[in-house]
């Protein structure tokens, strides 16, 4: 199957968010990445639950949103309620993270864990089997627009591989610092989901680069 391309709505121009979702609409992407930002959990806020309904009214597409905040249990069902197919959390906010995978599954979402870029792979061995995507940091989350890590393939790499050995169907997304330089790469190190902020939204065609993004083998 061919990879997946999730624009990140965080950098789209919420003056004029009904357009922007139009253009993915028309666009080859395949999903919404939106990223709901707490102050806490990472040093910015971005959105919360009106501005997400806002975006499921017009979106044609499946919404992943990545959640970037302390305790989500709190806000499952909210989240659930305001449109999200894939709903992700991150390891590193949860106690329970087994339970958390269960609760977002139980409320009829796909459950995501994402790690941040100092989080190894192997603390995911044991939840694999049960999550349908990893979001794998390339970059510290909080903003948009930031610098590709290098060490995101090596860790690409061995998540892969994890995945095959635990018979898990969970897909690998990239998320940070995604561009048309690094993407075939990604693709080649097992990446099936790229997230692109600064990429799509900072393009003079929008639609364009998503299709250049999409046809990269
Ligand atoms: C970062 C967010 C990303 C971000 C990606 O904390 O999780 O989804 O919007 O934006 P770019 O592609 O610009 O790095
Ligand atoms: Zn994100």
């Amino acid at each position: 199957m061919s990879h997946l391309i999730a624009p990140s709505v965080l950098s789209a121009d919420f003056a004029n968010i009904q357009r922007d979702v139009e253009m993915i609409n028309g666009s080859k992407a395949d999903w919404f990445h939106i990223d709901v930002m707490d102050g806490v959990f990472v040093p910015n806020i971005s959105f919360g639950f009106p501005v997400i309904k806002a975006i499921k009214k017009h979106a044609k597409k499946p919404m992943d949103v990545h959640l970037m905040i302390v305790d989500p249990d709190r806000y499952l069902s909210a989240f659930k309620e305001a449109g999200a197919d894939v709903l992700t959390v991150h390891l590193e906010a949860c106690t329970h993270l087994h339970r958390t995978v269960q609760a977002i599954k139980a409320l009829g979402m796909k459950a995501g864990v994402a790690i941040n870029p100092h989080t190894s792979v192997n603390l995911l061995e044991d939840v694999i089997a049960d999550i349908d995507l990893v979001c794998m940091m390339s970059v510290n989350p909080g903003f948009g627009g930031q610098k590709f890590i290098e060490n995101t393939y090596n860790k690409c790499h061995q998540l892969h591989q994890i995945i095959v050995t635990k018979k898990s169907k969970a897909k690998i997304e990239i998320d940070g610092g995604v561009d048309l330089q690094n993407a075939g790469k990604l693709i080649k190190a097992g990446a099936d989901v790229l997230v692109a902020g600064n990429t799509v939204f900072g393009s003079k065609d929008p639609v364009k680069t998503i299709s250049e993004l999409k046809n990269i083998h």
